[in-house]
């Protein structure tokens, strides 16, 4: 551990189609590993919901310019409401994710580190969902792992077994769309707005204050084979060939919106729930951890941790704020390959568009 009161983080996070900036401050570096203390003295998003609306999903020439626009507003406000401290580390999310997107984020970086002589650490996107969840001390890390992490998000689908902090195997994932992504294409479907997961989650929540029962059963992709891969795009499929073969008399309907909602949130939740209990009961797991845009859903995380509950172990899921993309999630991973020594020069950070946990 190496002496230093504390220890001041400027993240950047640009894989997607927000742009964020955070500033963190880790205290208590100079006692022993686990007892520092986390502050988070700025987090700005700018969502660009608004401009990939009408595609119903992120177009990515249309967001790099975006990230291009907005990445030096966004710091201004990240810094001024921090105080402008002085910065001692550069965290960038250098994959997965859109690479021309990557590139701005992380080109931004390089030249910040350069001019300010500053360390930068390499950021996995898929990580950082999963490690925004130990913003408390090492030392209350007792009896965590081994751990299921599920990130879920627009982009991924991934069932993780986490040994520890940085040791990771990824023992499924998602062979076509990803669960936000099946959220989204629903939600176009059924003309709602995009991001669809917020929106198909409200007109569920309807459905079922309505009282009525559901008659209409979805498919649950994948959910009898035994391993822990996933599928949801025939679930989309099968809303669409549905939607297609109603009245536009009926399918136009609220009532009809709601319940198409409704049935697929239970069918997203049920799969996702039901392959990370077994992956749980397979490997031994005393944790089940949540990350990724997803996992904002109330619904999902209602019923994991029930699951949890259930299977006598743990459970970990970020603020809803935390959950979908942000750079608190990328500082605080980068806090903990600092404490590994971890550190690169900016000459030698590149993007991976398909860097892998
Ligand atoms: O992690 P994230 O912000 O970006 C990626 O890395 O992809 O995740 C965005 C995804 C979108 O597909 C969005 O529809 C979904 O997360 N999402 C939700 C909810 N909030 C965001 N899905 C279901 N229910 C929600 N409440
Ligand atoms: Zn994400």
């Amino acid at each position: 551990m190496r002496k230093k009161e504390s220890l001041t983080i400027l993240a950047i996070e640009t894989s997607c189609d927000d742009t964020c900036v955070a500033i963190l401050r880790i205290r208590n570096l100079e006692l022993e590993i686990g007892n520092w203390k986390l502050e988070i003295l700025s987090n700005i998003a700018s969502s660009q919901a608004k401009v990939h609306a009408k595609y119903g999903g992120v177009y990515p020439t249309l967001a790099k310019r975006e990230h291009q626009r907005n990445i030096v507003p966004v710091l201004e406000t990240a810094l001024k409401k921090a105080r402008n401290p002085e910065i001692n580390l550069i965290a960038v999310t250098v994959g997965p994710g859109l690479e021309p997107c990557l590139w701005v984020g992380v080109n931004f970086a390089r030249a910040i580190s350069r001019e300010l002589k500053l360390p930068i650490v390499p950021v996995n996107h898929i990580e950082a969902h999963i490690l925004v969840n130990f913003q408390f001390p090492i030392s209350n890390f007792q009896n965590i792992f081994p751990a299921i992490c599920l990130v879920v998000s627009g982009g991924h689908t991934q069932l993780i077994l986490m040994k520890e902090i940085g040791k990771y195997k990824l023992i499924g994932e998602t062979r076509d769309d990803a669960a936000g992504e099946c959220f989204d294409k629903v939600a176009r479907i059924l003309g709602l707005k995009y991001p669809g997961g917020p929106e198909i989650e409200k007109m569920a929540k309807k459905f079922k204050s309505q009282k009525f029962t559901s008659s209409q059963k979805l498919p649950r992709p994948m959910i009898h084979q035994k391993n822990y891969d996933f599928s949801f795009s025939g679930l989309k499929t099968a809303v669409l060939y549905h939607y297609q073969e109603t009245p536009p008399k009926i399918r136009n309907s609220k009532r009809y919106i709601q319940k198409m909602a409704f049935e697929v949130q239970e069918a997203i939740v049920e799969v996702l729930v039901s392959k990370t209990a077994r992956a749980v009961k397979e490997y031994k797991g005393k944790t089940i951890i949540l990350g990724g845009g997803v996992a904002a859903n109330q619904k999902l995380r209602r019923e994991m941790r029930k699951k949890a509950k259930e299977l006598n172990c743990n459970f970990l899921v970020p603020k809803a704020k935390f959950c979908v993309d942000n750079a608190v999630m990328v500082g605080m991973t980068g806090f903990f390959h600092w404490l590994r020594g971890e550190v690169k020069d900016w000459k030698k950070i590149k993007v991976n568009a398909n860097l892998k946990i």
